[in-house]
């Protein structure tokens, strides 16, 4: 890809570190970490928030100045960083959250997220997110949106998330958070 992490470093110390931390390791669990993240898909959500096809009023007004030099350039530098393991904050959650993750659920017919995001949550560049060390109440507002279907629009994720309970969705993403 195309993407200069040097420029890129310029535009996240100003504006993008407040919010995601300098080297995109997040402190606040609203907003994700993008460290490690593929590089293709943080460029591809950044285009989303520009076009407002994925809606999201403080992203969408921090991403529209970009051009799409400066989007390759600040994916370059984000999914060059070292993505910082965390532990997840509630251990009780781990036994439903390791078989959402893992195994899914037969009966409602959710797929193991382990497929595609694989079994540390790495996810595959240019096919799948990274999930590695997420945030779980970011997890959980992501798979929301994707259900509701109004500010973020994915099928696959969709399908996914609108057969899943509120209990699956809090669980998993507990797991995810310390993966
Ligand atoms: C989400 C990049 C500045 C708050 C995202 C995502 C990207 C991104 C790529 C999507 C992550 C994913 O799908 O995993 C950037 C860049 C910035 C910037 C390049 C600087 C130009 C900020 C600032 C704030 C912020 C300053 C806080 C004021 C958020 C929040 C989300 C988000 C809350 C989640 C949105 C949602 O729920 O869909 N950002 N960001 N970002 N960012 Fe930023
Ligand atoms: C995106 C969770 C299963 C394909 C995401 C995101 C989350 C998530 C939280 C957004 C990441 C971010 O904003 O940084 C899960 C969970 C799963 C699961 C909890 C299991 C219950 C799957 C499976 C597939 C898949 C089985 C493939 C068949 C995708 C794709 C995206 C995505 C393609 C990117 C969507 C986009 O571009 O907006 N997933 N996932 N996921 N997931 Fe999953």
């Amino acid at each position: 890809y195309k993407g200069d992490p040097a420029k890129g470093k310029l535009i996240v110390d100003q504006v993008c570190a407040a919010c995601h931390g300098a080297d995109g390791n997040s402190a606040a669990s609203a907003n994700p970490t993008l460290a490690g993240q593929h590089q293709k898909y943080l460029y591809e959500q950044l285009k989303a928030f520009k076009a407002g096809t994925r809606k999201n009023p403080t992203m969408m007004g921090m991403a529209s100045p970009l051009s799409d030099d400066d989007m390759w350039n600040v994916a370059a530098y984000f999914s060059q960083q070292k993505v910082k393991p965390r532990e997840a904050a509630d251990k009780t959650q781990m036994p439903l959250g390791k078989k959402v993750y893992t195994a899914g659920n037969f009966g409602t017919k959710v797929p193991a997220c382990m497929a595609c995001h694989g079994p540390a949550g790495a996810g595959m560049p240019d096919r799948y997110p990274r999930l590695t060390a997420q945030h779980a109440p970011y997890i959980v507002k992501q798979l929301n949106d994707f259900k509701a279907g109004a500010d973020r629009q994915n099928q696959t994720m969709a399908d996914i998330a609108s057969r899943m309970s509120d209990a699956e969705m809090k669980a998993v993403a507990e797991y995810i958070s310390g993966l």
